[in-house]
């Protein structure tokens, strides 16, 4: 089965947003990675929209011609604007003001009665709904009871120890996903080297990758910048008042 690639661009707003400017344009870098090959577009809209924000997510939807997988905690805020903006899929995440990402998967068990309400809210509006999990049996299995489509299953701690202890945690986690019926991606940390052992499962459909990915844009795209910015600086120069 292929893997499909939801590539992340929150990092691109992160950018934008150091300097208060309009650039970089998490909108455009969306449309370059769909035109690379991306099999959709993930942006997480954050309660402090530290990357993203509201009219990314709006002019997102409107240029997003793959697949519009919009992440969010369980809150009705953030269903409220799934609502509005209606992505084929909805990805729920656990999220604390103080933490830099993601760090753990959601509390499928203790929050419960909250998340099934949240599922069925945005599975009325027509969303699919995937929730961001840690890859053990009992989350996958509390996942399907809530009425999920899908499982993330997440990589992190993966990422902190890569082996085949943690890859065959993820195996058992994405066939148990399958044998409930439940569509199965992961994502959290991946780079160009440990995506490898992930993406060799074979239960795994997708993938979402941010943070190395756009960092890997930032290196290899320096030389392209580099040269576009000289040759601006020489039409500069070729436009001096010749001197008398
Ligand atoms: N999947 C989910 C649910 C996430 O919250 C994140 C981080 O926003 C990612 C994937 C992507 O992680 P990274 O930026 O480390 O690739």
């Amino acid at each position: 089965m292929p893997i499909r690639l939801h590539v992340n661009v929150d990092h691109v707003a992160t950018v934008r947003n150091a300097r208060g400017t309009t650039y970089p344009d998490p909108v455009l870098a969306a449309q370059l990675c769909e035109a690379a090959g991306a099999d959709g577009i993930t942006a997480h809209l954050r309660e402090d929209r530290r990357h993203i924000r509201d009219a990314d997510v709006v002019r997102l939807r409107a240029a997003v011609t793959t697949l519009f997988n919009l992440e969010m905690a369980a809150t009705d805020e953030m269903l409220g604007v799934a609502e509005q903006i209606r992505p084929e899929l909805v990805t729920l995440v656990p999220e604390r003001r103080e933490e830099r990402t993601t760090e753990g998967g959601l509390d499928v068990v203790g929050q419960a009665a909250h998340l099934a309400a949240a599922v069925a809210r945005a599975r009325a509006a027509g969303i699919r709904v995937a929730l961001f999990i840690v890859p053990e049996l009992e989350a996958v299995e509390a996942s399907a009871r809530l009425g999920a489509t899908q499982v993330e299953l997440h990589t992190g701690e993966y990422c902190h120890a890569p082996g085949a202890r943690e890859l065959e945690r993820l195996a058992r986690a994405a066939r148990h996903a399958r044998e409930l019926g439940l569509a199965c991606a992961a994502g959290h940390g991946l780079h160009r080297h440990n995506v490898i052992g992930v993406a060799a499962i074979p239960e795994i459909e997708e993938l979402n990758i941010g943070h190395a990915l756009i960092g890997d844009a930032v290196l290899f795209g320096l030389e392209r910048a580099v040269r576009d910015m000289r040759a601006a600086m020489a039409r500069g120069v070729a436009q001096r008042p010749a001197r008398a």
